[in-house]
């Protein structure tokens, strides 16, 4: 899988892909993610992507030429699933959308900044506009990241255990069960006896039991998803 982040702040990102998970994805060959300076598209000398906004409103609107210079470039070389554009009036990402979006073969995450994009690139070019949440970020960038690294981690390979994967919290509208590890006895606080009984069918049962009370407890609204 390829992703292509287009952004007027590549420098914020280049650790991000270039490290942990998502470095070692790209060093197995397994997925490849591009950083593109949407500055290197302007045709003005000053590098300038922003304009003001007709009607007199107020802010800096990112401008429709560089942005379809740089996505027409990407898209001569290769198709794309999704031209997707990061903004809190988005779709809301979840894990069903990113377990959707890592099946894709090419994707291009186009990062919002300033008031906006010129709405003609929205309607003209961008096939999925999507939020990460209820609160406005300064930029796409955090957006794209956290995309990124939600798509990433559940392409086959990239995780070692893809089990573990398969049962995070939210897979199945369910949150995770509760893990442990070595020592079973902490200063006294003790890991549940049945995860020391090497009883796999009754470790399983109890750990659909957990997911389901915690999900009731903490988040009844997945539970209502889940029909
Ligand atoms: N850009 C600014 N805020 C955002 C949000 N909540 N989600 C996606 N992109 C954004």
């Amino acid at each position: 899988m390829r992703i292509d982040i287009i952004t007027v702040l590549p420098e914020l990102l280049e650790g991000f892909v270039r490290e942990s998970i998502l470095g070692r994805a790209q060093k197995k060959g397994l997925v490849e993610i591009h950083l593109h300076n949407l500055r290197d598209y302007a045709t003005n000398k000053y590098r300038r992507v922003d304009d003001y906004p007709f009607g007199g409103f107020a802010g800096m609107v990112m401008q429709c030429e560089p942005i379809d210079r740089c996505i027409s470039a990407l898209k001569a070389e290769r198709d794309y699933d999704e031209v997707i554009f990061t903004t809190p009036d988005g779709e809301q990402f979840d894990q069903p959308m990113a377990n959707t979006l890592s099946l894709c073969e090419n994707l291009i995450i186009l990062c919002g900044h300033y008031k906006g994009i010129d709405y003609r690139i929205r309607e003209h070019l961008i096939t999925k506009e999507v939020s990460i949440g209820d609160y406005v970020l300064t930029g796409g960038e955090l957006a794209a990241a956290v995309m990124t690294d939600a798509i990433v981690r559940i392409v086959p390979g990239v995780i070692g255990d893809e089990q573990s994967a398969l049962s995070d919290s939210f897979q199945d509208n369910l949150l995770a069960a509760p893990v442990y590890t070595r020592p079973a006895d902490y200063k006294g606080w003790t890991v549940p006896e049945i995860l020391l009984s090497g009883h796999e069918a009754k470790i399983k049962e109890w750990e659909l039991q957990q997911s389901f009370e915690r999900t009731k407890a903490l988040r009844p609204d997945l539970l209502k998803k889940k029909d």
